[in-house]
Protein backbone atom coordinates (compact mmCIF):
# COMPACT_ATOMS: atom_id res chain seq x y z
CA UNK A 1 0.00 0.00 0.00
CA UNK A 2 1.11 3.77 -0.83
CA UNK A 3 2.51 5.53 2.27
CA UNK A 4 2.75 2.50 4.05
CA UNK A 5 6.74 1.69 2.58
CA UNK A 6 9.78 2.83 4.31
CA UNK A 7 12.83 3.53 2.87
CA UNK A 8 16.41 3.77 4.40
CA UNK A 9 18.91 5.52 3.11
CA UNK A 10 22.93 5.13 4.35
CA UNK A 11 24.90 8.03 2.87
CA UNK A 12 28.61 7.74 2.83
CA UNK A 13 31.11 10.73 1.19
CA UNK A 14 31.35 13.98 0.85
CA UNK A 15 28.08 16.81 0.94
CA UNK A 16 27.32 15.76 -2.43
CA UNK A 17 25.95 12.83 -1.74
CA UNK A 18 24.48 14.40 1.37
CA UNK A 19 22.00 16.25 -0.79
CA UNK A 20 21.84 13.71 -3.54
CA UNK A 21 20.85 11.03 -0.40
CA UNK A 22 17.96 14.34 -0.01
CA UNK A 23 16.61 14.19 -3.75
CA UNK A 24 16.04 10.44 -4.00
CA UNK A 25 13.93 10.45 -0.63
CA UNK A 26 12.12 13.04 -2.32
CA UNK A 27 11.60 11.16 -5.40
CA UNK A 28 10.46 8.33 -3.40
CA UNK A 29 8.66 9.73 -1.03
CA UNK A 30 6.34 10.70 -4.40
CA UNK A 31 6.25 6.93 -4.53
CA UNK A 32 5.52 6.69 -1.21
CA UNK A 33 8.04 5.61 0.97
CA UNK A 34 8.51 7.28 3.95
CA UNK A 35 12.04 7.23 5.31
CA UNK A 36 13.09 4.99 8.47
CA UNK A 37 16.38 5.17 10.04
CA UNK A 38 16.24 1.48 10.96
CA UNK A 39 17.05 -0.72 8.30
CA UNK A 40 15.27 -3.60 9.65
CA UNK A 41 12.21 -1.76 9.44
CA UNK A 42 12.39 -1.02 5.58
CA UNK A 43 11.23 -2.29 2.22
CA UNK A 44 13.97 -0.25 0.26
CA UNK A 45 17.44 0.47 1.27
CA UNK A 46 19.66 2.45 -0.50
CA UNK A 47 23.64 2.89 -0.17
CA UNK A 48 24.65 5.66 -1.65
CA UNK A 49 28.54 5.10 -1.90
CA UNK A 50 31.60 7.15 -2.57
CA UNK A 51 34.46 5.88 -4.94
CA UNK A 52 36.77 8.16 -4.08
CA UNK A 53 39.34 6.41 -2.14
CA UNK A 54 39.68 2.31 -1.96
CA UNK A 55 38.70 2.25 1.97
CA UNK A 56 35.13 4.11 0.76
CA UNK A 57 34.23 1.60 -1.91
CA UNK A 58 34.95 -1.73 0.69
CA UNK A 59 32.69 -0.17 3.07
CA UNK A 60 29.97 -0.85 0.96
CA UNK A 61 30.86 -4.27 0.24
CA UNK A 62 31.06 -4.95 3.54
CA UNK A 63 27.49 -3.22 4.75
CA UNK A 64 25.92 -5.37 1.76
CA UNK A 65 27.19 -8.30 3.25
CA UNK A 66 25.55 -7.40 6.98
CA UNK A 67 22.39 -6.01 5.48
CA UNK A 68 21.89 -9.58 3.25
CA UNK A 69 20.91 -11.60 5.78
CA UNK A 70 17.56 -9.10 6.07
CA UNK A 71 16.34 -9.90 2.96
CA UNK A 72 16.21 -13.36 4.17
CA UNK A 73 13.34 -12.03 6.83
CA UNK A 74 11.21 -9.64 4.40
CA UNK A 75 11.55 -11.39 0.82
CA UNK A 76 9.87 -8.32 -0.73
CA UNK A 77 13.06 -6.26 0.49
CA UNK A 78 14.57 -4.08 -2.30
CA UNK A 79 18.59 -2.81 -2.07
CA UNK A 80 20.35 -0.39 -4.13
CA UNK A 81 23.72 1.05 -4.66
CA UNK A 82 23.21 4.01 -6.15
CA UNK A 83 26.11 7.09 -6.18
CA UNK A 84 29.91 6.66 -7.08
CA UNK A 85 30.62 3.29 -6.78
CA UNK A 86 27.46 2.18 -8.86
CA UNK A 87 28.56 4.45 -11.89
CA UNK A 88 31.88 2.80 -11.26
CA UNK A 89 31.51 -0.87 -11.38
CA UNK A 90 27.33 -1.02 -10.93
CA UNK A 91 27.18 -4.54 -12.97
CA UNK A 92 30.28 -5.61 -10.97
CA UNK A 93 28.10 -5.02 -8.02
CA UNK A 94 24.88 -6.75 -8.99
CA UNK A 95 27.67 -9.81 -9.92
CA UNK A 96 29.61 -9.47 -6.36
CA UNK A 97 26.83 -9.62 -3.97
CA UNK A 98 23.11 -10.86 -5.64
CA UNK A 99 21.56 -9.30 -2.65
CA UNK A 100 21.66 -6.31 -4.96
CA UNK A 101 18.54 -5.65 -7.07
CA UNK A 102 19.98 -2.41 -8.82
CA UNK A 103 22.41 -0.01 -9.29
CA UNK A 104 21.79 3.89 -10.15
CA UNK A 105 24.39 6.30 -11.11
CA UNK A 106 24.50 10.29 -9.92
CA UNK A 107 22.79 11.01 -13.12
CA UNK A 108 20.14 8.88 -13.11
CA UNK A 109 18.29 9.58 -10.01
CA UNK A 110 15.14 10.57 -11.40
CA UNK A 111 15.21 6.56 -12.71
CA UNK A 112 15.06 5.51 -9.56
CA UNK A 113 11.21 4.52 -9.11
CA UNK A 114 11.62 1.95 -12.14
CA UNK A 115 14.86 0.27 -11.06
CA UNK A 116 12.59 -0.41 -7.73
CA UNK A 117 10.53 -2.29 -9.41
CA UNK A 118 12.30 -3.93 -12.00
CA UNK A 119 15.69 -3.66 -10.91
CA UNK A 120 18.82 -3.63 -13.35
CA UNK A 121 21.52 -0.46 -13.61
CA UNK A 122 21.41 2.51 -14.51
CA UNK A 123 25.14 4.31 -15.22
CA UNK A 124 24.17 6.45 -18.33
CA UNK A 125 25.70 10.45 -18.17
CA UNK A 126 22.60 12.29 -18.45
CA UNK A 127 22.50 14.06 -21.88
CA UNK A 128 20.65 16.47 -19.81
CA UNK A 129 22.05 17.17 -16.32
CA UNK A 130 19.49 20.23 -16.04
CA UNK A 131 16.43 18.71 -16.80
CA UNK A 132 17.15 15.32 -14.67
CA UNK A 133 18.08 18.32 -11.68
CA UNK A 134 14.60 19.77 -11.92
CA UNK A 135 12.60 16.93 -12.17
CA UNK A 136 14.05 15.42 -9.01
CA UNK A 137 14.06 18.92 -7.78
CA UNK A 138 10.42 19.13 -8.19
CA UNK A 139 10.01 16.21 -5.68
CA UNK A 140 12.61 17.62 -2.99
CA UNK A 141 11.95 16.70 0.70
CA UNK A 142 9.87 18.96 2.90
CA UNK A 143 10.84 19.50 6.67
CA UNK A 144 13.86 21.58 7.17
CA UNK A 145 17.15 22.38 8.91
CA UNK A 146 18.20 26.08 9.08
CA UNK A 147 21.29 25.06 7.38
CA UNK A 148 20.81 23.43 3.87
CA UNK A 149 23.02 22.29 1.27
CA UNK A 150 22.56 23.61 -2.19
CA UNK A 151 23.98 21.72 -6.10
CA UNK A 152 25.03 24.47 -8.12
CA UNK A 153 27.36 22.60 -10.36
CA UNK A 154 28.17 19.08 -10.73
CA UNK A 155 31.43 17.06 -12.17
CA UNK A 156 34.75 17.98 -12.77
CA UNK A 157 37.37 18.47 -15.55
CA UNK A 158 40.39 18.69 -13.92
CA UNK A 159 41.88 15.29 -14.26
CA UNK A 160 43.96 15.14 -11.20
CA UNK A 161 45.98 11.74 -11.74
CA UNK A 162 44.58 10.34 -8.82
CA UNK A 163 41.38 10.99 -8.87
CA UNK A 164 37.96 8.87 -9.87
CA UNK A 165 35.53 12.15 -9.66
CA UNK A 166 36.25 13.51 -13.36
CA UNK A 167 35.12 9.70 -14.31
CA UNK A 168 32.51 8.72 -11.53
CA UNK A 169 30.62 12.43 -11.82
CA UNK A 170 31.27 13.52 -15.66
CA UNK A 171 32.17 16.53 -17.08
CA UNK A 172 31.73 19.69 -15.13
CA UNK A 173 28.31 21.29 -15.67
CA UNK A 174 26.58 24.56 -13.85
CA UNK A 175 23.00 25.09 -13.26
CA UNK A 176 21.61 28.02 -14.53
CA UNK A 177 21.40 30.79 -11.98
CA UNK A 178 18.17 31.06 -12.57
CA UNK A 179 17.41 27.72 -10.93
CA UNK A 180 19.71 27.98 -8.21
CA UNK A 181 18.14 31.21 -7.00
CA UNK A 182 14.68 29.70 -7.09
CA UNK A 183 15.69 26.93 -5.12
CA UNK A 184 17.60 29.59 -2.34
CA UNK A 185 14.16 31.27 -2.73
CA UNK A 186 12.46 28.14 -1.82
CA UNK A 187 14.94 27.05 0.78
CA UNK A 188 14.52 30.58 2.39
CA UNK A 189 10.92 29.99 2.32
CA UNK A 190 11.51 27.00 4.14
CA UNK A 191 12.95 28.76 7.03
CA UNK A 192 16.52 27.79 5.95
CA UNK A 193 18.79 30.52 7.15
CA UNK A 194 22.13 29.14 6.36
CA UNK A 195 23.13 27.48 2.06
CA UNK A 196 25.78 25.89 1.01
CA UNK A 197 26.39 25.62 -2.61
CA UNK A 198 27.67 22.48 -3.55
CA UNK A 199 29.98 21.60 -6.20
CA UNK A 200 33.16 19.08 -7.19
CA UNK A 201 34.59 22.33 -8.44
CA UNK A 202 32.48 24.59 -7.03
CA UNK A 203 34.22 27.78 -8.02
CA UNK A 204 34.37 26.87 -11.34
CA UNK A 205 30.67 27.35 -11.54
CA UNK A 206 29.36 29.08 -14.70
CA UNK A 207 25.98 28.85 -15.07
CA UNK A 208 23.74 30.84 -17.49
CA UNK A 209 22.55 33.64 -16.37
CA UNK A 210 19.29 35.48 -17.45
CA UNK A 211 20.67 37.34 -20.57
CA UNK A 212 22.22 34.29 -21.02
CA UNK A 213 25.77 35.02 -20.67
CA UNK A 214 27.67 33.26 -17.82
CA UNK A 215 27.82 33.69 -14.33
CA UNK A 216 30.72 33.30 -11.70
CA UNK A 217 30.12 32.22 -8.55
CA UNK A 218 31.43 35.43 -7.39
CA UNK A 219 28.05 37.03 -8.82
CA UNK A 220 25.86 34.17 -7.65
CA UNK A 221 26.81 34.38 -4.43
CA UNK A 222 26.08 38.07 -4.51
CA UNK A 223 22.75 37.37 -5.93
CA UNK A 224 21.94 34.75 -2.92
CA UNK A 225 23.08 37.05 -0.65
CA UNK A 226 20.50 39.76 -1.56
CA UNK A 227 17.77 36.70 -0.63
CA UNK A 228 15.61 37.73 2.51
CA UNK A 229 15.85 35.16 5.39
CA UNK A 230 19.31 33.88 3.80
CA UNK A 231 21.95 35.34 6.37
CA UNK A 232 25.03 32.68 5.93
CA UNK A 233 26.89 32.08 2.73
CA UNK A 234 29.38 28.36 2.20
CA UNK A 235 30.68 26.88 -0.73
CA UNK A 236 32.08 23.71 -1.36
CA UNK A 237 34.79 22.48 -2.57
CA UNK A 238 37.15 24.67 -4.72
CA UNK A 239 40.18 24.45 -6.93
CA UNK A 240 42.82 26.96 -6.31
CA UNK A 241 42.98 27.56 -9.76
CA UNK A 242 39.37 28.92 -9.82
CA UNK A 243 39.96 31.23 -6.99
CA UNK A 244 38.93 34.58 -9.58
CA UNK A 245 39.84 37.82 -8.02
CA UNK A 246 35.99 38.57 -7.90
CA UNK A 247 35.49 35.37 -5.96
CA UNK A 248 38.28 36.87 -3.37
CA UNK A 249 36.54 40.48 -3.51
CA UNK A 250 33.76 38.62 -2.62
CA UNK A 251 35.30 37.42 0.58
CA UNK A 252 35.96 40.83 1.37
CA UNK A 253 32.95 42.84 0.52
CA UNK A 254 29.75 40.22 0.97
CA UNK A 255 29.03 39.80 4.77
CA UNK A 256 27.04 37.27 4.68
CA UNK A 257 29.81 35.04 3.17
CA UNK A 258 31.13 33.32 5.89
CA UNK A 259 34.59 33.34 6.87
CA UNK A 260 35.61 30.15 5.89
CA UNK A 261 37.31 28.42 2.69
CA UNK A 262 37.93 24.86 2.08
CA UNK A 263 40.81 25.21 -1.15
CA UNK A 264 42.46 21.42 -1.37
CA UNK A 265 46.54 21.98 -2.39
CA UNK A 266 46.96 17.83 -2.14
CA UNK A 267 50.88 18.38 -1.19
CA UNK A 268 53.45 21.01 -0.82
CA UNK A 269 56.06 19.40 -3.42
CA UNK A 270 56.16 21.41 -7.18
CA UNK A 271 57.29 17.93 -8.45
CA UNK A 272 54.20 15.57 -6.69
CA UNK A 273 51.95 18.65 -8.14
CA UNK A 274 53.17 18.04 -11.30
CA UNK A 275 53.11 14.47 -11.16
CA UNK A 276 49.62 14.81 -9.81
CA UNK A 277 48.08 17.51 -12.71
CA UNK A 278 47.07 19.59 -10.19
CA UNK A 279 48.49 22.82 -12.77
CA UNK A 280 49.91 24.81 -9.85
CA UNK A 281 52.58 25.37 -7.49
CA UNK A 282 52.96 25.52 -4.21
CA UNK A 283 54.28 28.79 -4.19
CA UNK A 284 51.24 30.18 -6.34
CA UNK A 285 48.98 28.52 -3.69
CA UNK A 286 50.66 30.40 -0.82
CA UNK A 287 50.40 33.72 -2.26
CA UNK A 288 46.46 32.74 -3.56
CA UNK A 289 46.23 32.24 0.09
CA UNK A 290 47.83 35.58 1.14
CA UNK A 291 45.31 37.66 -1.35
CA UNK A 292 42.48 35.79 -0.07
CA UNK A 293 43.49 36.69 3.75
CA UNK A 294 44.46 40.35 2.27
CA UNK A 295 40.04 40.49 1.55
CA UNK A 296 38.84 38.61 4.89
CA UNK A 297 42.16 38.66 7.67
CA UNK A 298 39.79 36.47 9.59
CA UNK A 299 39.00 33.50 6.95
CA UNK A 300 39.57 29.95 8.90
CA UNK A 301 41.26 27.95 5.94
CA UNK A 302 40.79 24.06 5.32
CA UNK A 303 42.49 21.64 3.09
CA UNK A 304 43.08 18.24 1.55
CA UNK A 305 46.05 16.46 1.29
CA UNK A 306 47.17 13.26 0.39
CA UNK A 307 50.51 11.56 1.19
CA UNK A 308 52.31 8.93 0.22
CA UNK A 309 51.14 9.63 -4.19
CA UNK A 310 53.60 7.67 -6.44
CA UNK A 311 57.27 8.54 -5.78
CA UNK A 312 56.75 10.68 -3.37
CA UNK A 313 60.32 11.30 -1.47
CA UNK A 314 61.07 11.77 2.20
CA UNK A 315 62.17 15.99 1.07
CA UNK A 316 58.93 16.04 -1.00
CA UNK A 317 56.53 14.70 2.29
CA UNK A 318 58.79 17.44 4.37
CA UNK A 319 57.88 20.49 1.70
CA UNK A 320 54.36 19.37 2.33
CA UNK A 321 54.73 19.93 6.15
CA UNK A 322 56.62 23.39 5.36
CA UNK A 323 53.25 24.40 3.53
CA UNK A 324 51.00 23.53 6.46
CA UNK A 325 52.97 25.24 8.73
CA UNK A 326 52.62 28.34 6.77
CA UNK A 327 49.32 28.51 5.79
CA UNK A 328 47.88 27.80 9.34
CA UNK A 329 44.77 25.74 8.96
CA UNK A 330 41.74 25.51 10.76
CA UNK A 331 40.97 22.39 9.84
CA UNK A 332 42.28 19.50 7.43
CA UNK A 333 41.60 16.44 5.83
CA UNK A 334 44.41 14.23 4.57
CA UNK A 335 44.80 10.56 3.44
CA UNK A 336 47.00 8.12 1.86
CA UNK A 337 47.26 7.69 -1.57
CA UNK A 338 44.61 5.01 -2.73
CA UNK A 339 45.24 3.89 -6.40
CA UNK A 340 41.92 4.04 -8.20
CA UNK A 341 41.48 1.61 -11.56
CA UNK A 342 41.09 4.18 -14.44
CA UNK A 343 43.22 6.74 -13.22
CA UNK A 344 46.82 7.71 -14.65
CA UNK A 345 48.15 7.12 -11.32
CA UNK A 346 47.25 4.02 -10.90
CA UNK A 347 49.56 3.04 -13.84
CA UNK A 348 52.33 4.52 -11.39
CA UNK A 349 55.07 1.67 -11.27
CA UNK A 350 57.06 3.72 -8.19
CA UNK A 351 54.50 3.22 -5.54
CA UNK A 352 55.49 4.35 -1.57
CA UNK A 353 55.89 1.33 0.90
CA UNK A 354 52.30 1.22 2.95
CA UNK A 355 54.07 1.53 6.34
CA UNK A 356 55.86 4.84 4.56
CA UNK A 357 53.07 6.56 3.74
CA UNK A 358 51.29 5.93 7.16
CA UNK A 359 53.47 7.15 9.17
CA UNK A 360 53.40 9.96 6.61
CA UNK A 361 50.21 10.63 7.36
CA UNK A 362 50.47 10.17 10.79
CA UNK A 363 52.88 13.16 11.02
CA UNK A 364 51.04 15.24 9.11
CA UNK A 365 47.91 14.86 10.69
CA UNK A 366 49.62 15.36 14.38
CA UNK A 367 50.56 19.09 12.79
CA UNK A 368 47.39 19.38 11.40
CA UNK A 369 45.77 18.80 14.85
CA UNK A 370 47.94 20.79 16.66
CA UNK A 371 46.59 23.49 13.98
CA UNK A 372 43.57 23.14 14.54
CA UNK A 373 43.23 22.91 18.18
CA UNK A 374 45.67 26.25 17.93
CA UNK A 375 42.86 27.83 15.91
CA UNK A 376 39.95 26.65 18.19
CA UNK A 377 41.28 27.90 21.30
CA UNK A 378 42.30 31.42 19.53
CA UNK A 379 38.59 32.19 19.47
CA UNK A 380 37.99 31.30 23.28
CA UNK A 381 37.02 34.90 24.97
CA UNK A 382 35.91 36.28 21.92
CA UNK A 383 32.50 36.81 20.43
CA UNK A 384 30.59 35.15 17.57
CA UNK A 385 27.53 35.07 16.12
CA UNK A 386 25.96 31.65 15.93
CA UNK A 387 23.19 29.72 13.97
CA UNK A 388 21.42 27.56 15.87
CA UNK A 389 21.26 23.94 14.74
CA UNK A 390 19.66 21.35 16.94
CA UNK A 391 19.92 19.52 20.10
CA UNK A 392 23.35 19.44 21.51
CA UNK A 393 24.25 16.28 23.50
CA UNK A 394 23.40 16.92 27.13
CA UNK A 395 19.50 17.97 28.71
CA UNK A 396 19.03 22.12 28.07
CA UNK A 397 21.90 22.10 25.33
CA UNK A 398 21.88 23.47 21.53
CA UNK A 399 24.44 23.31 19.05
CA UNK A 400 24.87 25.44 16.56
CA UNK A 401 28.02 26.84 14.19
CA UNK A 402 30.25 29.52 14.31
CA UNK A 403 31.04 31.45 11.27
CA UNK A 404 34.37 29.65 10.63
CA UNK A 405 32.18 26.33 11.20
CA UNK A 406 33.50 24.76 14.18
CA UNK A 407 30.13 23.62 16.12
CA UNK A 408 29.20 25.57 19.28
CA UNK A 409 27.69 24.36 21.78
CA UNK A 410 25.25 26.58 24.34
CA UNK A 411 22.87 26.72 27.19
CA UNK A 412 19.72 27.40 25.15
CA UNK A 413 16.35 25.61 24.76
CA UNK A 414 14.90 23.91 21.10
CA UNK A 415 13.18 26.94 20.59
CA UNK A 416 16.49 28.93 19.61
CA UNK A 417 16.49 26.71 16.79
CA UNK A 418 17.05 28.80 13.51
CA UNK A 419 17.83 31.96 14.81
CA UNK A 420 21.35 33.59 15.19
CA UNK A 421 22.66 34.43 18.46
CA UNK A 422 25.14 36.35 19.69
CA UNK A 423 27.65 33.60 21.63
CA UNK A 424 30.61 34.84 24.10
CA UNK A 425 33.14 31.67 23.73
CA UNK A 426 34.58 30.38 26.90
CA UNK A 427 35.92 27.32 25.83
CA UNK A 428 37.64 25.18 23.10
CA UNK A 429 37.51 21.19 22.29
CA UNK A 430 39.73 19.59 19.41
CA UNK A 431 36.21 19.89 17.45
CA UNK A 432 34.02 22.15 19.12
CA UNK A 433 33.52 25.20 21.27
CA UNK A 434 31.96 25.60 24.60
CA UNK A 435 29.92 28.98 24.55
CA UNK A 436 27.23 31.38 26.17
CA UNK A 437 24.69 33.58 24.81
CA UNK A 438 25.41 37.00 25.54
CA UNK A 439 23.53 39.56 27.02
N1 LIG B 1 43.77 8.66 -2.88
C1 LIG B 1 43.77 9.39 -1.73
N2 LIG B 1 43.05 10.51 -1.56
C2 LIG B 1 42.27 10.91 -2.59
N3 LIG B 1 41.46 11.97 -2.73
C3 LIG B 1 40.91 11.94 -3.95
N4 LIG B 1 41.35 10.86 -4.62
C4 LIG B 1 42.22 10.22 -3.81
C5 LIG B 1 43.01 9.05 -3.93
N5 LIG B 1 43.02 8.32 -5.06
C6 LIG B 1 41.29 12.99 -1.70
C7 LIG B 1 41.78 14.35 -2.18
C8 LIG B 1 40.51 15.08 -2.46
C9 LIG B 1 39.59 14.49 -1.40
C10 LIG B 1 38.14 14.68 -1.64
O1 LIG B 1 39.90 13.12 -1.40
O2 LIG B 1 42.52 14.95 -1.14
O3 LIG B 1 40.65 16.48 -2.32
FE1 LIG C 1 39.19 15.25 -8.31
FE2 LIG C 1 40.99 17.13 -8.91
FE3 LIG C 1 38.46 17.34 -9.81
FE4 LIG C 1 38.99 17.69 -7.18
S1 LIG C 1 39.74 18.97 -8.88
S2 LIG C 1 37.31 16.47 -8.09
S3 LIG C 1 40.63 16.21 -6.85
S4 LIG C 1 39.94 15.77 -10.38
Amino acid sequence: MAGSRKLFVRTYGCQMNVYDSERMAGVMAAEGYETTDRPEDADLILLNTCHIREKAAEKVYSELGRLKPLKAANPDLRIGVAGCVAQAEGEEILRRQPAVDFAVGPQAYHKLPALVREGGVETDLAEDKFAAMARAKAAAPRRRAPAAFLTVQEGCDKFCAFCVVPYTRGAEVSRPAARVLEEAKALAAQGVREVTLLGQNVNAYHGEGPDGSDRSLARLIRAVAEIEGLDRIRYTTSHPNDMSDDLIAAHGDVPELMPYLHLPVQSGSDRVLKAMNRRHTAESYLRLIERIRAARPDIAMSGDFIVGFPGETEAEFEETLALVREVRYASAFSFKYSARPGTPAARADDPVPEDVAADRLARLQALLGEQQRAFQESLVGRRCEVLVEKPGREPGQMVGRSPWLSPVFLEAGPERAGEIVEVALIGAAPNSLAGRLAA
